[in-house]
């Protein structure tokens, strides 16, 4: 291990300009914890954009190196529970908000945030999920505990976006009937690879929105944009369904009446991965490494160097990413 390791940095030029950068950093810059990652993955999330860009409710403070998450082998460890050498996971937590992310070649981190790389998921596999996938399982989790498959169909809104791509693809995987909501047409083919069995654009999404409750037609939803789209979504879920929500990429609003909590009795979840109990967290890797794991997986992701970050962030930004970005740090 050299004196110094590659880092990807926000800076802010005191203008309220940030740029961003791949530069060489010390090791000592890195924080106090137990465990040193040497990174061979990580994967591009929605909050990375936001912290790349400045985003103060992500990250306070700059210069900053985002990245929720890391997958990589321990290169130091005062924790028994950890030897070097072992290939770990990191996601979320404080990885990458207000401590240096999984876009450098080194993390250092908490050992309660670490978690060791579930059999059946190499560490490429591992960063393929990444927060989006682990998102995506929480979601089904919640879902699939009281909604079975033969309920009826689920929709899933931003469907070609991360977290959106997999719980369509681990959905499909587990037998249930899938419909999607994208703005991109283009997305058509891909979502239906993925097991979509039926597409819908976001004005057919929020078509009758301004009716107190619609037509209960969903059995459950998996929601990643909030806004309009969820409720009317919420509106049209059939007796006993669920609506786990995830995202805000449309609005943090929700404008929703008690319809249809009282007369059909469904069920509205919040789904929090950066806070999400370790023991759960072991839970759904394992069905994510496990009979959860799309046959697909291989094929969601584009792959890209720490240096090829900055297009792909705007991207994501203007929501115009299709299915997951891996980043590759030092495989
Ligand atoms: N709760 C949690 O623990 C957790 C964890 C991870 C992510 N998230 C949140 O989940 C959301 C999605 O994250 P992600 O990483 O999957 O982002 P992403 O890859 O950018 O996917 C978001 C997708 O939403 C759709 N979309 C974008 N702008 C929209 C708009 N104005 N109106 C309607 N749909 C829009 C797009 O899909 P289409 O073009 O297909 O419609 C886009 O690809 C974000 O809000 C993120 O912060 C939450």
């Amino acid at each position: 291990m050299g004196k110094r390791y590659r880092a990807w940095q926000v800076s802010e030029d005191g203008e309220g300009t940030f740029t961003r950068s791949l530069i060489d950093k010390e090791f000592d810059g890195l924080p106090a914890g137990e465990v040193l990652v040497r990174v061979a993955w990580s994967s591009l999330n929605y909050k990375d954009a936001l912290s790349a860009s400045g985003n103060r409710s992500v990250t306070r403070k700059f210069p900053h190196t985002p990245g929720i998450d890391a997958a990589g082998v321990v290169a130091e460890s005062s924790d028994p529970a950890f030897a070097v050498g072992e290939a770990v996971v990191v996601t979320s937590y404080d990885l990458g908000m207000n401590t240096p992310g999984g876009f450098a070649e080194y993390i250092r981190v908490p050992a309660a945030w670490v978690l060791p790389l579930p059999a059946g998921l190499s560490l490429r596999e591992a960063m393929l999920f990444g927060t989006a996938g682990f998102t995506a399982g929480m979601a089904v989790a919640a879902l699939s505990r009281t909604v079975p498959p033969e309920r009826g169909e689920i929709l899933v809104t931003g469907a070609s976006g991360g977290v959106g791509c997999l719980t369509v693809a681990i959905l499909a995987t587990l037998g249930y009937r899938v419909a999607a909501v994208s703005g991109k047409a283009a997305a058509a083919d891909f979502l239906t690879s993925l097991g979509a069995g039926r597409l819908l654009s976001r004005a057919e999404a929020v078509a009758g929105n301004e009716r107190p409750l619609l037509k209960g037609v969903w059995a459950g939803v998996v929601d990643c944009v909030g806004g309009e789209i969820l409720a009317a979504a919420i509106k049209a879920t059939d007796s006993l369904g669920v609506v786990a929500c995830c995202g805000n990429v449309a609005s943090p609003e929700l404008a929703i009446n008690v319809f249809p909590f009282i007369l059909r009795g469904v069920s509205l979840v919040g789904i929090d991965s950066q806070n999400c109990p370790m023991a759960h967290r072991r839970e759904v890797w394992q069905k994510l490494a496990g009979e959860w794991k799309p046959k697909q997986l291989a094929t969601l992701a584009r792959e890209v160097d720490l240096v090829d970050l900055d297009p792909e962030i705007s991207r994501i930004l203007r929501g115009e990413q299709q299915g997951r970005v891996l980043v590759r740090v030092a495989p």
